[in-house]
Formats: structure tokens, sequence, C-alpha cells
């Protein structure tokens, strides 16, 4: 019986590309260390090499192998490790992660993911695995397998089925560079938890301090996103979100719960556009806690930052 676990450790150790399920989304995993397999991934996302990666660990003392982790990162890492939370800190001098996977900066970014398959995986094959979503770059993340198949699975050697993401988004990416922390990604680490644990966030100074890959039009279907819509125009699919808005089947969350839409929000965008419609419109969702990460990657899709 083959194990798909230790086929997915051999793949990385080969320096194939591995479609690796998270918590968060589904990412395009490669051996941190091996500048030939992460030229693959930017090749199979089309990502351009000015956009660093998240170097994906399996213990809060294999980040520290990765980056500086200071005081505050091991609060932060007590606190949401394993989970959805990415730090971005100084790199190590002999830091595991290559050069092109940091685009040549002198910080990377590390998580320990919540996924235990992700973290089998990267405990068997026993160093950093750099993963970015398995999306091609600019289109929504894929959060089921068949998604991430259908994205970039061409390009993987092994494609490992974790199921649905139970997250939906991306990690909250926070940068512990600056005397404060910054919060460079919303994810579904909200700001107010983090801010329970280390006090004010840096404050926002706007774009240009995003995380480098955060440029560009993001998450976008092919059909037209227009977002705070109250109802579909003719020939639009409505998204909506809370009781009795839009048709069944095309809510984000009928009970209005932030973490259910988060969790449907790429999916329901790829379902939607697999129906070619005119556009597609989506209600207005509060942008408290959960609802700032939603908002943020609506606003991209819809091309309102970029
Ligand atoms: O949830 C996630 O984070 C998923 C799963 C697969 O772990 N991964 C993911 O990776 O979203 P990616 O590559 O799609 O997004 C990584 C983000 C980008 O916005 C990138 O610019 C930022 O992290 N980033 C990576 N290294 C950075 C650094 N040194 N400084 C600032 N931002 C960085
Ligand atoms: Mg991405």
């Amino acid at each position: 019986m083959s194990d798909p676990v230790a086929d997915a450790a051999a793949a990385l150790s080969r320096g194939d590309l591995v479609l690796l399920p998270t918590e968060t989304v589904y990412g395009l995993a490669a051996d941190a260390g091996n500048a030939e397999a992460v030229a693959r991934i930017f090749a199979a996302k089309g990502r351009p090499r000015f956009n660093p990666l998240i170097a994906h660990v399996d213990s809060t003392g294999a980040a520290a192998r990765v980056g500086e982790m200071s005081p505050m990162a091991g609060i932060l890492a007590d606190r949401f490790w394993p989970g959805p939370l990415t730090l971005v800190l100084p790199t190590l001098r002999d830091s595991l992660v290559c050069d092109l996977a940091r685009a040549g900066l002198d910080s990377v970014a590390v998580r320990v993911p919540g996924h235990p398959l992700a973290r089998a995986v990267i405990g068997a094959f026993g160093g950093p695995v750099v993963a970015p979503s398995a999306n091609r770059s600019g289109r929504p993340s894929p959060t089921t397998f068949a998604d991430a198949v259908g994205e970039t699975g061409p390009s993987a050697s092994v494609a490992l089925d974790g199921g649905d993401c139970a997250v939906g988004l991306e990690s909250t990416v926070v940068s512990l560079l600056g005397d404060r922390p910054r919060l460079l990604r919303p994810g579904s680490v909200t700001r107010a938890e983090l801010e329970a644990v280390v006090g004010p966030l840096e404050a926002d100074a706007g774009e240009g301090h995003r995380s480098p890959g955060r440029l560009t039009l993001h998450y976008a279907p092919d059909a037209p996103v227009r977002i705070e819509a109250d109802e579909a125009r003719p020939g639009e699919i409505l998204l909506g979100f809370g009781p009795g808005v839009g048709e069944a089947g095309w809510s984000l969350s009928p009970t209005g719960e932030l973490t259910e839409a988060a969790a449907r929000l790429f999916r329901l965008l790829r379902e939607a556009d697999r129906e070619h419609p005119v556009g597609i419109a989506v209600s207005p969702i509060p942008d408290t806690g959960l609802g700032e990460a939603i908002n943020d990657r609506l606003r991209r899709a819809a091309g309102f930052i970029g």
C-alpha cells in the first residue's frame, strides 16, 4: 500500500512539486532550499519573481531555524500556531529558505499550518516547505481539492486530498520587522485577536507597505465582480449574505455568519464563474472581525485595489 504522506515527502526531496492541503487554502509546495524546485512554482503559477513565498514548518522550533524569533514572535507563535498566522521575520544567514523563495529580501515569511496532513508531510520531509496558494497568479485561491487540481495540478507530481479547507481565506500576514507588529494581509486571525495579545498594531501606512505580491489585481474570477450590491442586475449572479438575500445555493452565509462566508467565498466565486454570468454581484459584508479579510479579498477581486 502506498503512503500518500511518504510519497509527498519523497517528491519534495526529489525537487518535485506537491499539491498540499492546509486549513486556509490549498498550496503548491516545494523544498524551500531547492531553487530549481522553487523556480518551477513561479513558472507553474505565472507568479512575478518579486513576490516572496511563505515557508511552512511543523513547529515553532523549526521556525527558529528559518527566521529570527523575537520574544514578540514567540508570544504570537504560542497563541496562534499551528494555525492561519504568518510571521515576517528577519531571515537567518544560514536560513534553509533559498534567495529565490524570499525574492531576495532579507526577511522571511513563516507559518506552522493547522492542517494535520500538511504538518505530517513537512515532518516526513524534514525541512521547511514553501507553498504559495495553488492558484495561477491573480486568480482566487483554491479551497477544494478539485479546484486545486484544476489550477496547478498538472505541475505537481503528488496531489494530496485533504478535503475542503476549513478557513477558506489565506493566512493573516504580520510583519515583525519594525518596532510594532504590522498587519500586511488581513486573514482569519483578526486584528482584534492580534491586538489582544500584542497591543496596538502599527498604523496602516497604505498599500505601499503591504506584502510585495499584493499590488496587483488579485483573487479575481473571469466575470467582473461588483461589491456592496443590494440586488442582482440582469445576467448577474448575486452572492448574498444574511437571511432572505439572494437565491438559495448562492448565499455566502444564509445566517449571516462571517466564518461560513469566508469558507465559501472563493468556492462560490469559482462556481459562479462556471455559469458564465454577465457579472458576479456580492452583498455588503460587515467590516468587523473576519469581515476585514473578506472585504479585502472582495475589493481586490473587484479591482478596486491594484
Ligand atoms: O494561507 C496561506 O498563507 C497560504 C497557504 C498555502 O499556506 N499561502 C499563501 O501564500 O497564501 P501566497 O504565496 O499566495 O501568499 C503569500 C503572501 C504574499 O502576499 C507575499 O507577498 C507575502 O505573503 N510575503 C511572503 N514573504 C514576505 C516577506 N518577506 N515580506 C512581506 N510579505 C511577504
Ligand atoms: Mg496567493
